[in-house]
């Protein structure tokens, strides 16, 4: 599914930042979920932090895994970039989610002792984050073998598991301390209804701590599903923090903290 972003919403959103071009954004907004679309998304982020000549283009697989609007295409993109996922990410991109995720987990969560679950682990650079802050039993999931034949290498999980989070995993209800994701809740067929299911998989008054994308945020409706599950008693928001994402793109993304009731 795509996000959904609208014009109309981009333009409410960045046009006070662009003064006289506004009209120019209603005159050529591009069709929604567009590769041009995003480049504009892309832009206007970049107008809002006055940094427009430092953002640096998307290229390669990045923009692959952007301009992607099928779930095929998404995952034959991840199976061809795998192994040059690492270098090219945290290279040039500076991509900071997974440091970011794993520091703000750990000050919520500071005893290392504990078990965590870890979807769309990738190759395994948040683990890898979080295994540098001292975590040591990260059982890892994702759906594609290449990526976590990758992680594999770093010799930092319990276990791997490929698994798509879109059904229900077959683990053991109630059975994590934490659940972590980062780069997962973004650009793709991942809903927050999604979390539901990985909800129940983390003991009473465990942790989950994932991104979502900027781009997605407000279009799904997270804070709307955050409250829903304040509401009914399910999870307790414990923090929601705006930070970046991958830097080098100006891209940034909300890091969401819930506390399973
Ligand atoms: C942007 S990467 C992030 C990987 C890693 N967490 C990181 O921060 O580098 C997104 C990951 O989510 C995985 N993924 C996407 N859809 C998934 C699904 N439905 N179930 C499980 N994993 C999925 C992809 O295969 C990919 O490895």
């Amino acid at each position: 599914m795509a996000p959904g972003l609208s014009a109309a919403r981009i333009t409410r959103r960045y046009a006070p930042k662009m003064g006289e071009d506004e009209d120019l954004i209603k005159v050529a907004a591009p069709a929604p979920n567009s590769a041009r679309f995003y480049d504009m998304v892309l832009k206007f982020s970049a107008f809002r932090t006055g940094e427009a000549a430092m953002a640096m283009e998307r290229k390669g697989f990045l923009k692959e895994a952007y301009d992607a609007d099928t779930e095929e295409k998404r995952q034959d993109l991840y199976r061809r970039w795998a192994k040059s996922y690492d270098a090219e990410l945290t290279g040039d991109y500076s991509y900071v989610a997974p440091l970011r995720t794993a520091e703000l987990f750990h000050r919520h969560q500071p005893d290392t002792d504990i078990e965590i679950l870890e979807v769309g682990a990738g190759t395994g650079l948040a683990g890898q984050a979080l295994h540098d802050l001292g975590y040591r039993v990260i059982d890892a999931v994702d759906v594609i073998q290449e990526m976590l034949d990758e992680a594999a290498k770093k010799g930092i999980y319990r276990s791997l598991t490929v698994a798509d989070i879109r059904a229900p995993l077959d683990f053991p209800a109630r059975s994590y301390d934490a659940m972590v994701s980062v780069g997962t809740f973004s650009i793709n067929e991942i809903l927050p209804d999604h979390l539901l299911p990985l909800m129940g998989l983390v003991k009473p008054g465990g942790l989950l701590c994932f991104t979502v994308n900027e781009i997605v945020f407000d279009d799904r409706d997270y804070r709307g599903f955050f409250d829903r599950l304040a509401a009914d008693g399910t999870a307790e928001t414990l923090e929601i923090r705006y930070d970046d994402y991958i830097q080098a793109t100006e891209t940034r993304a909300y890091i969401c903290v819930l506390k399973v009731a």
